[in-house]
């Protein structure tokens, strides 16, 4: 009696816990029995709002068609979705100048839509990370109306004031990096205020810790709305020097045809790395991850992000990977080797909103689609944590405007011709061959390219060699096999210059990867006695070529060109 009492009353309590506490369920759920974090195994997709799916057919994405695209995102093996700036913005650079930062733009729909988004995403195990913003607010935002409105308003202070040179001049050298100075006067209050980005995208002032406050309890806002973490944007952009300083100048123009300058003064200052302290003390309290925008140059800039005592962030995207525009395996070899022996979790990612998509910066004109393919093979079967774009798995290509008319993205129309901005990368996600992609029945905010014929959802399920499909097997097997999770990487045949090889290793297990970054037929040999595998025999688990065996002997493996090969290797 008593005892079923006992156990009748813990199970209601315990149906209780995980009714009132789903944060605490999801938390422990989060760590794997040896000990890794969510955020460790999954595959993260980033999703520009305005491109992805439109569902009130006004010819912008909205939440509501992201949510009809989860079954796609999970059939594709995405377990994480970061969402870039979807709060209400005047969208100067399409939602980086947010002017409210706890609710949702009604071009994307509502909070209540936001909510359904993580219930549906939730409950086929895909989180919500959001963009984070926190440079800079629009210049709409109350904060910032109010700091403008007078020299002693409350919030004058929670952004960058000062008083221009005697000769009415800004008060210093600096530049934005949108072109022209970084400083804009204010004829009322006759001060100028800092913008590292454009005019309507003012710089916070993190030295006020009202700011600080503040922004940190946006976090705790979104955190307790369900969501996983934080992409945070322009981070190396958080302080400036007190003191004003210019910065020195370098030889040469930029393409806005201002002086080049070392940005001594203006960005990556030491006390970013406090703010990036705090932050991820309550990013724990959440089991979140912080995704950051690090643009950094090297390992030792890289280690600074993951902190000393990996109390910073958890994935800076380093965008090393980004800046090897050529299928070279030694330059690949090199920032492999760097990355993975940096102090943190690698992060691997090869496009995103910013910067001309891969499919076009490894493409060759002719075998674009095998290259598609091999660069997959590449950042997907690394050790580390993927962020894909979002039609990247479809092989989608820039859409780079033609005229200076039709440029969306402002510092397309600053620098034109030779900068035409990023709608290129922003165009419209291609789901079906329509003429609108099955983006929108409405006429697309951006033009859908021709490529939308070929390469699109509905035409890639249905054709077993196409680069989605090629996607969907990759990540399935990434998500199954313990030894691509989290096996150590060890190069192989260091100096062939045209096929990069690597070895994954757990335990007992190894698991072969081999990519042919030439154009022509390669044959390899691997000796794997080193490593202590002596069989002779690896049995594939995935490859480019419908031709290769199925059990191959590593001392003999013939490539085609830019060919994936794959295979799991026995003791
Ligand atoms: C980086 C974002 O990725 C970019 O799109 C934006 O224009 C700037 N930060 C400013 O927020
Ligand atoms: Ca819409």
């Amino acid at each position: 009696m008593r005892k079923s009492f006992l156990l009748s009353s813990t199970s209601t309590i315990v149906s209780f816990l995980l009714l009132v506490l789903p944060c605490a369920d999801a938390q422990e759920r989060a760590v794997d029995a040896e000990g890794h974090q969510w955020w460790q195994h999954a595959v993260f997709y980033e999703i520009y709002p305005r491109s992805f799916a439109d569902n009130n057919n006004d010819g912008i994405g909205d939440l509501n068609g992201i949510t009809s695209k989860l079954d796609y995102l999970k059939q594709l093996g995405v377990d994480a979705i970061w969402i870039t700036p979807c709060f209400p913005s005047p969208q100067v650079d399409f939602g980086y100048d947010v002017s409210d930062y706890e609710n949702i733009d009604p071009i994307y729909g509502t909070l209540q839509d936001f909510d359904r988004l993580t219930k549906e995403a939730n409950r086929r195990g895909i989180r919500i990370i959001m963009d984070f913003v926190m440079n800079h607010t629009s210049d709409q935002h109350t904060w910032f109306v109010d700091s403008k409105s007078s020299r002693t308003s409350a919030h004058r202070n929670w952004y960058i004031w000062h008083d221009g040179t005697r000769s009415g001049q800004p008060p210093n050298n600096w530049l934005s990096t949108f072109g022209g100075s970084a400083w804009k006067l204010d004829p009322r209050t006759r001060q100028y205020y800092y913008h590292y980005f454009y005019p309507e995208q003012p710089d916070l002032n993190w030295r006020n810790p009202a700011v600080e406050n503040a922004m940190f309890d946006v976090t705790r806002w979104w955190y307790k709305r369900g969501v996983a973490g934080f992409r945070l944007d322009a981070v190396d952009t958080l302080f400036e020097d007190p003191d004003l300083r210019d910065n020195p100048l370098l030889p040469g123009k930029n393409k806005y045809g201002d002086p080049n300058m070392d940005e001594k003064y203006n960005k990556k200052l030491p006390e970013v790395h406090d703010v990036l302290r705090d932050l991820r003390k309550v990013a724990d309290q959440h089991g979140a991850v912080l995704i950051g925008e690090t643009w950094t140059k090297n390992i030792d800039e890289l280690n600074q992000y993951y902190g000393e005592h990996s109390n910073e962030l958890q994935m800076p995207m380093d965008f090393m990977f980004t800046r090897v525009d050529q299928l070279s395996p030694p330059e690949f070899r090199k920032q492999i080797a760097a990355v993975d022996s940096a102090g943190g979790w690698p992060v691997y990612v090869i496009s995103n909103h910013d910067i001309v998509r891969s499919y076009n910066r490894y493409g060759d004109g002719q075998h674009n689609d095998a290259i598609a393919k091999l660069m997959a093979g590449l950042y997907l079967t690394l050790r580390g944590t993927p962020i894909m774009y979002y039609g990247e798995e479809i092989g989608m290509e820039n859409n780079d405007p033609k005229r200076k008319q039709d440029v969306k993205d402002p510092i397309g129309k600053l620098g034109w011709p030779e900068e035409k901005g990023r709608d290129g990368e922003r165009t419209p996600m291609q789901w079906d061959e329509g003429p609108n992609a099955g983006f929108s029945q409405a006429t697309p905010w951006l033009p859908v390219p021709p490529s939308r014929k070929s390469h699109n959802v509905a035409t890639e399920l249905k054709d077993p060699n196409s680069v989605l499909q090629f996607y969907q097997r990759l990540l399935a097997l990434r998500h199954q096999n313990r030894v691509l999770l989290d096996g150590e990487y060890i190069a192989l045949n260091e100096n062939n210059p045209n096929v990069l090889s690597y070895l994954r290793r757990y335990k007992n297990d190894a698991v072969l990867v081999v990519l042919n970054m030439s154009g022509t037929e390669q044959q390899v040999s691997f000796d794997l006695k080193p490593q202590g595998l002596s069989s002779q025999k690896a049995t594939t688990l995935l490859t480019t070529d419908s031709q290769q065996a199925k059990e191959i002997n590593p001392s003999q493996l013939p490539l085609k060109p830019f060919a994936v090969y794959v295979a799991s290797i026995s003791k």
